[in-house]
């Protein structure tokens, strides 16, 4: 696992646009698993910027996102309303600015009327597209990846949950506050890949920032493995893990000195 600390948010989002970067340019069909929230969008503009300014190539590349809340999303041939579903957050953040194509886009169907069969369809689309090549992550405050909040299973696929106080609290005020939307018309329940189908991407990249994700990184990355952090499954994966984190994120990690070394070396040496 590479954990790597940088000085801010900024550096923290250009490292992983690069590393997001460098697939799409090895592998230009490549299949990219990817994150809503307010950690990835520092990300996808550098990822923006790369595609107009460097004419970074995305349309042969392919996407799955974790997750969408049950009840709202948009319909992508037709004018759209503001809500707040993650597939407008998707749209807004990085499809419209760059050359992807809508076939190659997946994110799971809020206003699906049978929940439960679409999300094996999601799953059967995975593999049918071959396996995620890099999923980028952000954390949760109770140290979720998608919507697996504490006691899913690490072994969980893609499914209906319910969201828990502390999630709907945080994306209530990072989302929903500034759209004008009552707390109690917040969608309760969310569609998420799960932790197992996560851990079967081939790259892990997980991102997080700020000192509110301090605690919840160091139980993740130092912690035990447990359904109660359902994010320290990272520590289970067996491809290429790079977590990306800003110093503050990174402030209570115990092996902090340790991992700047190894960053270090690894330059030193070229690996
Ligand atoms: C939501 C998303 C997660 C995300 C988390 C953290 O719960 N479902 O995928 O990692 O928020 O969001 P933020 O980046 O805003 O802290």
């Amino acid at each position: 696992m590479d954990i790597i600390i940088r000085e801010n948010y900024e550096q923290m989002s250009k490292y992983a646009a690069q590393i997001i970067a460098n697939v799409v340019r090895t592998k230009p069909n490549c299949v990219l698993g990817l994150a809503t929230g307010s950690t990835p969008i520092g990300t996808y503009r550098e990822l923006v910027r790369m595609h107009r300014e460097e004419g970074l190539d995305f349309s042969e590349v392919t996407t799955f996102n974790l997750d969408e809340y049950l009840g709202v999303g948009i319909d992508l041939d037709k004018p759209y309303h503001l809500d707040q579903s993650y597939a407008r957050f998707m749209y807004e953040e990085l499809f419209k600015h760059i050359n992807i194509k809508k076939e190659n886009i997946h994110i799971p169907d809020g206003l699906t009327t049978n929940p439960n069969e679409h999300c094996k369809w999601y799953e059967e689309q995975i593999k049918k597209a071959g396996g995620i090549d890099l999923q980028l992550l952000g954390i949760g405050r109770d140290g979720h990846w998608g919507f697996n909040e504490p006691g899913s299973s690490l072994g969980s696929r893609t499914r209906v949950v319910a969201l828990t106080e502390q999630t709907l609290n945080d994306n209530y005020e990072a989302f929903y506050k500034k759209a004008n939307i009552s707390r109690s018309e917040m969608p309760h329940f969310a569609i998420t890949m799960g932790i197992g189908t996560i851990l079967e991407a081939r790259n892990i990249l997980m991102i997080a920032n700020g000192a509110g994700k301090a605690d919840v990184v160091a139980k993740c990355l130092e912690g035990p493995v447990t359904s109660q952090i359902t994010s320290s499954a990272i520590q289970l994966h067996s491809g290429g893990i790079t977590v990306v984190l800003d110093k503050e994120a990174a402030s209570k990690l115990k092996n902090i000195d340790y991992y700047r070394h190894v960053e270090t070396l690894k330059h030193q040496y070229g690996l």
